[in-house]
């Protein structure tokens, strides 16, 4: 590695004739810079880009940006940062919560979100995931994961003021909010995009730009399809370039070329901008794609760990109350590298979604056994100190099957055709009115729906049929007394705590038509859900939610650092304890199931108070939370 010991200083205490009084963070961040996280940063910031010429001036750049973010840095969030620094597992307790909307279909923009308060704080939200709300690409955007300015918002959720309201409001009510930070790509409006596009070299190399088809073809053949259908290939050819541009996801969405100092600089630039707007948590989108590599998938390199530390490092010194959340769409056993080893000082994410738990769910839930979930949480390992998983049963991407291809290959195998037919309503048993996502006809990608569709809430209460009713809303209550007991912080997904069902206007709509994941991003009807119809499915379902909720916040040992041990009491069911306070039972069979707990003596379901003893029958589709009596 090479010495570029001239630059350590950067961070120094101020030379005389600054004004230390008025430096906001400043103090606190030349603090921890001096207790070695910048030196560490330092060194993996050039080994990450040791022969590039350019990484010296890249690396001045980014410490006078962090001195004077540092200094901008408001009151309110160092106070934060110094008070998580003594309690670094602040998110990991029972009371945790999250919730996933986006803002305009939750309450039309920042100000509505900001009045629609109270019915967060009901629910015991304690931390916001508003899908992306930086300003995103004219037309088209993939939900507005194609960014056109990472500094501004979508000027139709309100302004920069608004959002720095809503923050300083959300934070007043203990909610901690957290943003997309899409870091793989740009949209090809983008300030970086246009000036690459009109050639100016700086910023043609912030992007994979290749001159012919000879670089594509190289890479090609190994990487993955995310949209097979509406998006095949990973390059397009842009005639305002003259050049391939690698393209993973939409044509429109840039990848950046982050072998490149300065777009590393860049997006950290944009990290610490958002964290002093508020900004708590930050969802990294699409991580495991940063680093290509020719002759691989160009997933999960060690160059995207490397970059992961970095930005942790970075942020343990700028603003360490904030959160880097992993959303890593990779089989499981390609997960626990992104959380770091905290053992030899390598931390990376504290989050990371547990993808492979979720559509394990929805396999169970299909199939009526529990086998699939057996199967992932076996393989689930014990995480490092301070991380917790960020378990969830719906977001706003279809589910995807892709990520247990290993899992459905064991004996006895299970098909995952036959599930995302069921989630079609291909299968004649099926009770989910849902779609199959990015595949015709028997292929497996992904499965779209809202949770109660897809739990059979919608097809029951089109039928009228109550009894069908009352079992599928256990069915909404199963999958997400899963998320809530097994260990993580849980996510709900807007709109499941009323049972809301799929939202099929997008096929009409020119605009929306071609992108299926619109089936599962409905608006909220808040005129129905502040006046839930008594006895209706929407109402069972808040209420199950809210005794399950309420349940996990009076039990410790719901912790997400205490272990999770599976307990095999038979295929139809998953059981496990958390600590040794309690026993989770939860049947997935379509029939009632005898069980027979190796540990004798009297059981408390906390959810319903009822006494049990080692002998008892579990319900069809019903879940206990035991605790001793
Ligand atoms: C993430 C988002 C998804 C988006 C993709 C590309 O996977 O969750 O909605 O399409 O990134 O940005």
């Amino acid at each position: 590695m090479s010495d570029h010991g001239s630059e350590a200083n950067a961070l120094t205490p101020a030379a005389p004739g600054i004004d230390v009084s008025d430096a906001g963070g400043l103090p606190l961040v030349r603090a921890r810079w001096e207790a070695k996280r910048g030196s560490a940063l330092q060194q993996l910031f050039f080994a990450l880009y040791e022969h590039d010429a350019r990484a010296p001036a890249a690396w001045a750049r980014l410490t006078a940006q962090l001195q004077s973010l540092a200094r901008a840095r408001e009151p309110a969030l160092t106070a934060l940062d110094q008070a998580r620094a003594t309690r670094p597992d602040w998110f990991m307790g029972p009371d945790m919560l999250g919730y996933l909307a986006y803002a305009d279909r939750f309450a039309g923009g920042f100000n509505g979100v900001g009045a629609q308060l109270d019915w967060l704080q009901q629910l015991g939200v304690r931390y916001l995931h508003l899908l992306p709300f930086t300003r995103p690409r004219v037309g088209d955007n993939d939900g507005g994961f194609a960014v056109a300015d990472y500094d501004d918002v979508d000027p139709r959720l309100g302004t920069v003021a608004d959002l720095c309201a809503l923050t300083a409001k959300l934070r007043a009510a203990s909610i901690s909010l957290g943003s997309d930070l899409v870091l793989n790509h740009t949209a090809d409006d983008h300030v970086w995009a246009r000036a690459a596009k009109a050639g100016d070299p700086h910023y043609r190399d912030f992007y994979l730009l290749f001159p012919d088809r000879t670089g594509p073809n190289q890479y090609e053949p190994d990487l993955p399809q995310i949209f097979p259908i509406t998006a095949p290939g990973n390059f397009t050819w842009v005639d305002a370039v003259q050049a391939w541009v690698w393209t993973t996801f939409y044509p429109y969405q840039w990848d950046l070329n982050w072998a490149n100092p300065h777009v590393f600089v860049a997006m950290a630039e944009v990290l610490m901008r958002a964290a002093n707007r508020g900004v708590e948590v930050f969802r990294l989108d699409s991580t495991a794609f940063l680093w290509k590599r020719a002759g691989t998938r160009s997933m999960n390199q060690p160059e995207v760990h490397h970059i992961l530390r970095a930005l942790r490092l970075l942020m343990e010194v700028f603003a360490p109350g904030v959160l880097l959340k992993a959303e890593a769409i990779v089989p499981m056993r390609e997960l626990p590298p992104y959380f770091g080893d905290a053992e030899i000082g390598r931390r990376e994410c504290h989050l990371a979604y547990h993808s492979s738990l979720m559509a394990a769910a929805w396999v169970s839930l299909s199939r009526g056994d529990a086998l699939m979930l057996q199967r992932v949480l076996a393989d689930t390992p014990a995480l490092p100190a301070d991380c917790s998983w960020l378990t969830y049963v719906r977001c706003h991407d279809d589910i995807g099957w892709s990520v247990l291809r290993r899992e459905a290959d064991l004996e006895p195998a299970i098909d995952l055709a036959q599930v995302s037919a069921f989630y079609a309503g291909r299968h004649p048993e099926s009770f989910a009115e849902g779609e199959a996502f990015q595949t015709d006809g028997a292929g497996v990608h992904g499965s779209n729906g809202m949770t109660a569709a897809l739990s059979g809430v919608t097809a029951a209460e089109r039928a009228g049929d109550a009894r069908a009713l009352a079992v599928a809303c256990d069915r909404v209550l199963l999958m997400y007394g899963l998320m809530l007991s097994v260990g993580g912080l849980p996510m709900l997904y807007m709109g499941d705590e009323i049972g809301l069902g799929n939202d099929v206007s997008y096929q009409e709509d020119p605009e929306r038509q071609h992108e299926g994941r619109w089936l599962h991003r409905p608006l909220m009807p808040w005129a129905y859900a502040r006046a839930l119809p008594e006895g209706s499915a929407a109402a069972q379902i808040r209420a199950g939610l809210t005794a399950l909720i309420r349940a996990r916040q009076h039990l410790p040992a719901l912790h997400a650092s205490f272990p999770c041990q599976l307990l095999d009491l038979g295929a139809s069911v998953l059981a496990y304890t958390r600590g040794t306070d309690v026993l989770v039972v939860l049947n997935f069979a379509p029939t009632p199931v005898e069980i027979h707990l190796p540990m004798k003596g009297a059981w408390r379901d906390v959810i319903t108070n009822r006494l049990l003893q080692h002998r008892f029958e579990l319900p069809a589709w019903s879940q206990y939370w035991l605790v001793r009596a």
